[in-house]
């Protein structure tokens, strides 16, 4: 494929600062404010699902539509009709450019969804459709030669279930094989409306499948069946852990595992860095989407003899930050996803506050999952013993002459995702970068929100198989390398 495909562009967006777009945005989601979805498998012949069960919206814990979850007979029958997709490259390109046409025209809806069932602000959702329209159109225009490996099962977590979603399934989609979707179980209407979007736009059932689901049975059995030929997941190390070991009982040696997994992510802010500039790109890359994205600063390392200061502004950057129901405009940051992820940080924080080390935390509004932006003093990556998937971030201090030390630590974890530095010196930005493994480095700006083409996204060690998504290394591994009759 062309290296980033300089003639695609990347999806406009919405301009958040322009006044008649915002009032777009508004009017196109109204009436979606109390619409309630449905969910259910979509497969190529009869579904018999399960009973269904309501999805919550984590804001205010009210039912935001059902899903019917898949039953061990639908995947059976899903994995029987499945069918890689034989059009010729230049249909499938049409079908997905479609189907991104069909995000950007159902945009109020998605939104309302992206809100009220996942719990994402309009910047949030903002930037999801854009990332997930991008997926479509990037893989469209750089379809490869060699045909593909047949059926490919992409399993998707719940914070980004429409672009993440929507990425691995194109990626497959774009290859010509048959693709069995199993989302979130946390997520799954926005899984049913991207993928009914897709069959609108021509892509056919029996090349693209939906199984809502519990992972341990739907997720299970969609990676331990030797009809399917690949996998990609998303979602944590754990899971892509079990996965592997699932898959190497079943599938054929050498059946691909894409998993990108989770993170310990460390920035390092030295003496010389802009504080200012420091503490924006600290509160959008910890705090943002309420820390839950796997590119989210973790670890946060201050030279000393900045520290105190940088604190201090950060604390008071904390004070202004709006949490509440995504679904409102001056809102910066929303729930975490369902009662569990909060339970579970909750614990994190309630240990370091036994142990005297959070240095900041905020009250939360009443109703909803909600976690305060949190500050915990520790004193390195080392005392981490896992990504804690919320709006926590831990503060270290470090000595200029420790730098190459910390960048040791920060290895050691075996993590290897995203990475962030703030400094004025350019001899430090090439010391540090040369050393540091890390998929995605930032320099002086956040450490979120890679932009597909421009800045392809994956870790290394456990964070991660590669190639990175939105690449042009990536359409290669959902390919046969080894049969040589191409579908056109
Ligand atoms: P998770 O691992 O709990 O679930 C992810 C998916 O795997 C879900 O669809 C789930 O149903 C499924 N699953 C669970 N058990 C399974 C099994 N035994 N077999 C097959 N499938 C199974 O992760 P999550 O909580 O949904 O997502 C958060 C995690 O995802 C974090 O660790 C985050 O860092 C990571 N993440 C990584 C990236 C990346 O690009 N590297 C992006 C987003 C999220
Ligand atoms: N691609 C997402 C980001 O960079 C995970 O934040």
């Amino acid at each position: 494929p062309e290296l980033y495909a300089p003639e695609r562009p990347n999806s406009k967006g919405f301009d958040l600062g322009h006044a008649p777009t915002l009032a777009r945005i508004e009017q196109a989601r109204a009436p979606w404010h109390t619409h309630g979805w449905q969910a259910a498998p979509l497969i190529a012949g009869d579904a018999a699902p399960e009973a269904a069960e309501d999805v919550i919206n984590p804001s205010d814990l009210t039912a935001v539509g059902q899903v019917t979850p898949a039953s061990a007979a639908d995947v059976e029958q899903a994995l029987a009709a499945a069918q890689p997709w034989d059009a010729p490259a230049a249909e499938r390109a049409a079908a997905l450019n479609k189907a991104a046409d069909l995000y950007e025209e159902n945009f109020g809806e998605l939104f309302a969804i992206l809100a009220r069932e996942a719990g994402k602000s309009i910047p949030d959702a903002v930037a999801e459709l854009r990332e997930a329209v991008d997926f479509m159109r990037y893989y469209a225009a750089n379809i490869p030669e060699a045909a593909p490996a047949g059926v490919f099962t992409c399993i998707s977590p719940w914070n980004f279930p429409l672009a993440i979603f929507s990425g691995q399934i194109s990626a497959g989609l774009a290859c010509g094989n048959a693709v069995l979707a199993k989302p979130a179980e946390q997520t799954p209407l926005i899984a049913h409306r991207a993928i009914s979007l897709m069959h609108e736009a021509g892509v056919p059932r029996s090349a693209l499948q939906l199984l809502p689901g519990q992972g341990s049975k739907i997720g299970a059995a969609l990676t331990g069946d030797a009809r399917v030929d690949g996998v990609a997941f998303t979602g944590s190390t754990a899971t892509a852990m079990r996965i592997r070991s699932t898959m190497a009982e079943t599938l054929r040696p050498g059946a691909p595992l894409i998993a990108e997994t989770g993170g310990l992510n460390a920035m390092i802010v030295d003496s010389t860095a802009l504080p200012e500039q420091a503490v924006q790109s600290i509160i959008e890359s910890a705090f943002q989407s309420a820390g839950q994205r796997c590119s989210a600063l973790r670890c946060l390392y201050l030279q000393d003899d900045v520290a105190d200061g940088v604190l201090t502004m950060l604390k008071g950057a904390m004070d202004v930050l709006n949490l509440g129901d995504p679904w409102h405009l001056n809102v910066d940051s929303g729930p975490v996803i369902d009662a569990g992820a909060r339970a579970g940080i909750l614990a994190h924080i309630d240990q370091a506050r036994a142990e005297g080390r959070v240095l900041k935390e905020m009250s939360t509004p009443q109703a909803g999952t909600f976690v305060g932006p949190t500050l915990i003093s520790i004193t390195g990556i080392g005392d981490l013993e896992q990504e804690i998937f919320g709006p926590v971030l831990h503060v270290a201090r470090f000595k200029s002459q420790d730098l190459d030390k910390i960048i040791n630590d920060i290895n050691a974890t075996g993590y290897g995702l995203t990475f962030g530095l703030h400094t004025r010196i350019d001899d430090r930005v090439q010391h540090v970068c040369d050393r540091i493994h890390a998929g995605n480095i930032y320099v002086n700006r956040n450490q979120i929100g890679a932009i597909v083409g421009s800045q392809p996204f994956g870790g290394e060690g456990l964070s991660g198989t590669g190639p990175k998504a939105g690449g042009p290394n990536y359409l290669a591994r959902f390919c046969a390398p080894d049969r040589q009759t191409s579908p056109e």
